[in-house]
């Protein structure tokens, strides 16, 4: 990165950060502030998460080559999740059900602390399928979010709001134990339930990056995640409700996830952006004998744990965007004249949780000789555009205005741009600063 956009973004964070301590003025170049607006998510350890599934993995091979519903490879699989989470300070609960004449398993584990009326949930179901030791689906979610409660253990979290992690069981006979978890949950307990993120096949061989297409809030901080690593995402779409998600949706819980692919072909388009092979399936040995540990992509499996972290992180400490709150950036960014390229300045808004509201303010002050050469827009964290001005006003020279946007279909988290676009020869300026009020 250039020096002047390192310097660009290194104002616009410290101001981010002084919109949420407005106590504090930071100089627009100084070290960010030792009191951040959240705790900084950990990098999960890749090889933690692969222990993991070493372990399942011996669980199944010592279990007739499976950790499925009803055989003891999955009660072995509960058992070593349970002992992690008992070791690293959890309140864990097993909860039993029957389904095809077999008793099954779910383990719920709190993080004490927290709101009680706000649960932010993580869950991944732990059985396997019988034909194998399902590794990928899904000792890959299940590992994970185990690596990301570790986490939270070692970090001594002490988020806004309460965390609870589950492991479902018979997933795999439709979603048998996330369905008796939410239907047994008092509809009291299921309001207080802020967000679930679920997590099935995050580590697929041949991965794509697909996050769940549900509560906007979610998406985009996942989303947000990816943009930050520079690895594009697309929507899941390999069958919505097909996983333990489903049922707390239908409860009207809102919900969100990742997913790296199952028995869907890879396309040429997606091999291209993401690599590996095009025209082969994303995991060749969905539901088999092959879903070992050998069935793991280990940059996906890695990404998403961190992903994961990110999400509990970020979505565990915000609150909605308290309204009045302001974001800047003081940085200039000149206007090249026409026909030169729109350019932009951006703002991270970052540690809420919540939509905009429908009078959002957007303060913009543009130094030019003649703002009628002037397109100016708002450009939304999701990439929606909002015309500010175009073109009027006529032959005044600088554009210093504030604009009332109704912006409440908008995300607030994530990184908003006011755009400029010069549409007239000669006459020339810059951006001098603008700023967002929630
Ligand atoms: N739930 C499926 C299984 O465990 C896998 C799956 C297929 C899936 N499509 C999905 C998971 C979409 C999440 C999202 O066999
Ligand atoms: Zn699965
Ligand atoms: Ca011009």
């Amino acid at each position: 990165m250039s020096m002047s956009v390192s310097r660009r973004l290194a104002a616009v964070t410290a101001i981010a950060v002084a919109g949420l301590f407005a106590s504090t003025a930071p100089a627009a170049l100084a070290a960010p502030p030792a009191h951040a607006a959240a705790p900084t998510p950990p990098d999960i350890p890749l090889a933690n998460v692969k222990a993991h599934l070493t372990q399942l993995q011996s669980i199944a091979t010592a279990n007739g080559g499976n950790r499925a519903h009803g055989r003891a490879g999955y009660k072995a699989s509960i058992d070593y999740v349970k002992a992690k989470l008992d070791a690293a300070g959890f309140t864990t609960t097993l909860q039993t059900f029957t389904s095809s004449g077999a008793t099954g398993y779910n383990l719920i584990a709190d993080w004490p602390g927290g709101d009680p009326n706000s649960v932010l949930m993580s869950g991944s179901h732990l059985d396997s399928v019988t034909a194998g030791p399902g590794i990928n689906d899904n000792g890959s979610g299940s590992a994970a979010i185990l690596e990301t409660a570790l986490a939270v253990s070692r970090a001594g979290l002490q988020p806004t709001k309460h965390l609870r992690f589950g492991w479902w069981g018979a997933e795999e006979l439709g979603m048998v134990g996330s369905k008796y978890y939410v239907n047994n949950l008092p509809a009291a307990e299921k309001t207080k339930i802020s967000g679930y993120l679920n997590f099935d096949m995050i580590g697929s061989p041949n991965p794509g990056y697909f996050v769940y297409d549900d509560d906007p809030t979610i998406e985009q901080t996942f989303k947000n995640y990816y943009a930050g690593l520079g690895v594009p995402t697309e929507i899941e779409t390999e069958g919505d409700g097909r996983s333990d998600h489903a049922p707390f949706k239908s409860a009207g819980i809102p919900v969100g996830g990742l997913f790296s692919g199952a028995d869907y072909t890879k396309t040429a388009a997606q091999a291209q952006k993401w690599g590996g092979t095009s025209g082969q399936a994303f995991d060749r040995c969905y539901h088999s004998s092959c879903d070992t540990s050998a069935n793991i992509n280990d940059t996906a499996l890695d990404r998403n744990a961190d992903a994961i972290a990110y999400a509990v992180w970020t979505l565990g400490a915000a609150t909605p965007v308290p309204p009045g709150q302001s974001f800047e950036n003081t940085a200039d960014v000149s206007i090249p004249d026409s026909p030169g390229a729109a350019v932009n300045s951006p703002i991270t808004v970052s540690g809420v949780t919540g939509n905009a509201p429908a009078t959002t303010k957007v303060d913009v002050n543009i130094v030019h000789t003649y703002r009628g050469d002037l397109v100016v827009d708002l450009v939304a964290p999701d990439g929606t555009v909002y015309n500010l001005h175009n073109r009027s006003g006529g032959s005044a020279d600088n554009l210093v205005q504030t604009y009332t946007v109704n912006a409440s279909s908008e995300v607030a988290n994530g990184v908003w741009k006011l755009q400029v676009k010069d549409a007239a020869a000669q006459d020339v300026g810059y951006i001098n600063s603008w700023k967002i009020t929630f």
